[in-house]
């Protein structure tokens, strides 16, 4: 069997260096040599080597394959942290390349993007998140990293949904600072064609807790009044837009930079907080989503209608909870209320990545993209985001 391969592979004689000979076009000697072309296994006469005998040992086209993919790649290079702190404790590594499982696939990352949850978690703060990944420092060396774009390049055997070559999207607690990820096979959905890989990793964390705060927590319905405050975020972009497709009235919250930008994505009435303190506008909304958590939930309930929903979706870290303190007291007081406080911990999950990538198709959400990095600028790319204003979502190509 013929086959094509450039590599090095054994010889069972040993000889000098020869000139092309046939398909050969360099053999070295001590044992291995190196070939642009392979022919058959077999017992080759060399004449340039006089009367010598070679056995050349060539696998067939399957085990070739096999050795590789084996060969080709068993490190990976990802961004990973062993202790808590600032974007400095980042480092880019050669580590192991995740190992495929039964029931999941192998994703060759092509872009991911930063989420305020990869900073969390970076600095164990709050110290809640050190519960999920160790106290003092993380338990093991861990890569971060939540959203990701890819193309499957491998599938455990009980997987059905997916075959290598798919184009893929979605969204792990961490792993994604990364060229390649293994996860369930119910984590990715499919990536519409015209989708680029960075739209596509901007989309799944940010867009899904903006949607499950509209319409999960935040129970939107046609026609409301719904406020957004922190409009101009990677979660905000996304609330503005999903909130349209609800049919609703959308005021977005952010500072005069960002004005336009938020006009653009569909906002009916943009607030500028450098000039204007929303809570004392007098005007009712029937639904807050607050991803700033710069006001007290008194506040907050001046412009809130008598049956209107509030949902925190985020604000500061610092001590035990970070501003989920702040939510669950609100959400304590609320039973005492009209008013209703709906907390929310998104839940990333294939059928809402599925309902987003129709209203992208649909045209009616596009990942705002503000700034890209590269997998060694990760550092970067989170103290951009560290910094609180990122104009839509910050990206890293792999
Ligand atoms: N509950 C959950 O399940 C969940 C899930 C994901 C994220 N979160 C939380 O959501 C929060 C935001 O996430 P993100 O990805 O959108 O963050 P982000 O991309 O860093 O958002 C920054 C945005 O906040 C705006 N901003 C800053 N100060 C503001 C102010 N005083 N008033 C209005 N807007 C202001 C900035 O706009 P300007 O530049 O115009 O100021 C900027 O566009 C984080 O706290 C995160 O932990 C919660």
């Amino acid at each position: 069997m013929a086959v094509r391969h450039s590599g090095t592979w054994h010889l069972a004689n040993s000889g000098t260096c020869i000139p092309a000979l046939g398909t050969f076009r360099h053999l070295a000697h001590s044992g291995t040599g190196t070939f642009r072309h392979l022919a058959h296994s077999g017992t080759w006469h060399i004449p340039a080597l006089g009367s010598s005998t070679w056995q050349l040992d060539i696998p067939d086209a399957a085990t070739m394959e096999t050795k590789r993919m084996t060969d080709q790649q068993e490190t990976m290079k990802a961004v990973v942290f062993t202790e808590y702190g600032s974007p400095d404790v980042l480092q880019l590594k050669d580590i192991d390349k995740p190992v495929v499982k039964d029931n999941e696939v192998l994703v060759r990352i092509r872009a991911t993007s930063a989420n305020a949850g990869d900073w969390h978690i970076m600095r164990g703060d709050p110290y809640l998140v050190r519960m999920l990944f160790g106290m003092l420092k993380p338990w093991k060396p861990t890569v971060l990293g939540n959203d990701f774009a890819g193309q499957v390049e491998a599938v455990g055997k009980n997987v059905s949904h997916f075959r290598p070559g798919d184009m893929v999207f979605g969204s792990a607690l961490t792993g994604a600072f990364a060229e390649y990820i293994s996860v369930s096979e119910d984590t990715p959905a499919p990536k519409p064609a015209n989708m680029r890989f960075e739209q596509a990793a901007a989309i799944p964390c940010a867009a899904i807790t903006a949607l499950q705060a509209v319409r999960n927590a935040g129970r939107l319905e046609r026609g409301q009044k719904v406020l957004i405050n922190g409009a101009a975020g990677g979660v905000g972009t996304f609330a503005v837009q999903i909130a349209k497709s609800f049919g609703a009235e959308v005021t977005g919250v952010c500072s005069t930079r960002n004005v336009e930008t938020v006009r653009s994505i569909g906002a009916d009435h943009v607030i500028d907080y450098t000039r204007e303190d929303f809570t004392l506008s007098g005007q009712r909304y029937d639904l807050i989503i607050d991803i700033v958590g710069n006001h007290s939930f008194s506040e907050f309930r001046r412009v809130l209608a008598t049956k209107g929903t509030y949902v925190p979706v985020g604000g500061p870290g610092g001590g035990f909870l970070g501003s989920f303190a702040d939510s669950l007291k609100a959400y304590a007081l609320s039973h005492f209320m009209s008013q209703r406080v709906a907390l929310l911990m998104a839940t990333p999950n294939r059928e809402d990545l599925v309902y987003l990538k129709g209203l992208f198709e649909a045209g009616k959400v596009t990942p705002v993209i503000d700034r890209q990095y590269t997998l060694i600028e990760a550092p970067e790319a989170i103290r951009y985001l560290e910094e609180g204003h990122a104009r839509g979502k910050v990206v890293i190509t792999v």
